[in-house]
């Protein structure tokens, strides 16, 4: 049986839908109750916060999906430590996945360069897959950058930014790289491996055949839905600035928005892999990824 975590966020929710597909047994652990019960899909109430639940949660469990981060939802006041809370909640798992003989953690995390100094977000993203890792417990880990679907918290600041401002301006992560990946392309990755073994304790850098600057995206997607935008080149970074300002137009938690934009001086580009070879696909490109999501 499959425990998944995070399953009212923008992948588990996904993911708890192609499982669902699979007729796969999968228990759900919910922060509040929910009563939309299938005959293979069962909710828990619990919180990665809390032991106890955890292990109620993980009796029976061979595999673990481990979508969860802190850096937005969170009670008031405690949001400033979402690492301190993200350390203690992988912890928590990983030791209740130990007490109950869990033999696997899926996890999916950001994408990162080994040389760059770390933003908070992506420093504290390693950490939760360095306790994966060293746990003893099996894993599969896949590292993303931006995802292209809607909900996903990069792709809907980034679709604020193109949509709402005729005139861009570009800070410091004006050469920044990244190679996006589609959503669905995500999925299959998370869900295909499960029968892959040669996914087992091994990470994987997941993205689109192209990369880009950031400069280089904004412009392409805003040329794809048909928008005239120009830019002007300021110095220096403008974090705050740019969060607030983000914060406000865009449908993403004002935390979370800051902690991306702080992550914008961070390159994402993958590390080179045999993902063809063990799934048999390749990631749509970015300008496949938009059309498809324009005629959803
Ligand atoms: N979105 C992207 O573009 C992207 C890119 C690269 C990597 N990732 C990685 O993908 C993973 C999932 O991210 P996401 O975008 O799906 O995030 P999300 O939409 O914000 O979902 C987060 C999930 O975590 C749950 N959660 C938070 N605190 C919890 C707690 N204390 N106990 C139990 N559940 C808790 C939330 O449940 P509630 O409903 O109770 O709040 C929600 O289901 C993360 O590891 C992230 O780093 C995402």
């Amino acid at each position: 049986m499959i425990l998944l975590t995070g399953s009212t966020g923008f992948i588990g929710a996904r993911v708890l839908r192609a499982l669902s597909e699979k007729n796969l047994e999968v228990r759900c652990l919910v922060r509040k109750p929910a009563s939309l019960e299938k005959p293979n899909i069962t909710y828990i109430t619990g919180d990665v916060l809390d032991y106890d639940s955890l292990v109620r949660a993980t009796e029976g469990i061979d595999t673990v999906y481990y979508f969860i981060h802190m850096m937005g939802n969170q009670p008031k006041g405690e949001q400033k430590r979402f690492d301190i809370l993200d350390r203690l909640a992988i912890n928590n798992t990983v030791k209740a996945c130990k007490q109950n003989g869990v033999k696997r953690i899926i996890h999916l995390t950001g994408m990162r360069n080994p040389y760059e100094k770390l933003s908070h977000h992506l420093e504290s993203r390693k950490e939760v897959e360095e306790i994966i890792k060293n746990s003893g417990i099996g894993y599969t880990i896949f590292r993303a950058s931006v995802i292209i679907g809607r909900g996903g918290a990069a792709f809907d600041i980034l679709d604020t930014a193109v949509r709402k401002f005729p005139i861009i301006p570009v800070f410091n992560w004006e050469k920044t790289q990244v190679q996006p990946i589609y959503i669905d392309d995500v999925i299959r990755y998370l869900v295909e491996c499960l029968d892959r073994k040669e996914t087992l304790n091994r990470c994987f850098d997941i993205g689109c055949s192209q990369i880009f600057t950031y400069k280089e995206l904004i412009q392409q997607y805003a040329e794809q839905l048909g928008l005239k935008r120009r830019f002007i080149a300021v110095p220096g970074s403008w974090n705050r600035l740019s969060a607030a300002v983000l914060g406000k137009f865009s449908p993403v938690n004002p935390n979370v928005v800051y902690w991306l934009v702080e992550s914008l001086q961070n390159n994402m580009v993958c590390e080179p892999n045999d993902l063809k070879k063990i799934f048999g696909f390749e990631p749509l490109s970015f300008s496949e990824s938009i059309r498809k999501l324009e005629e959803k």
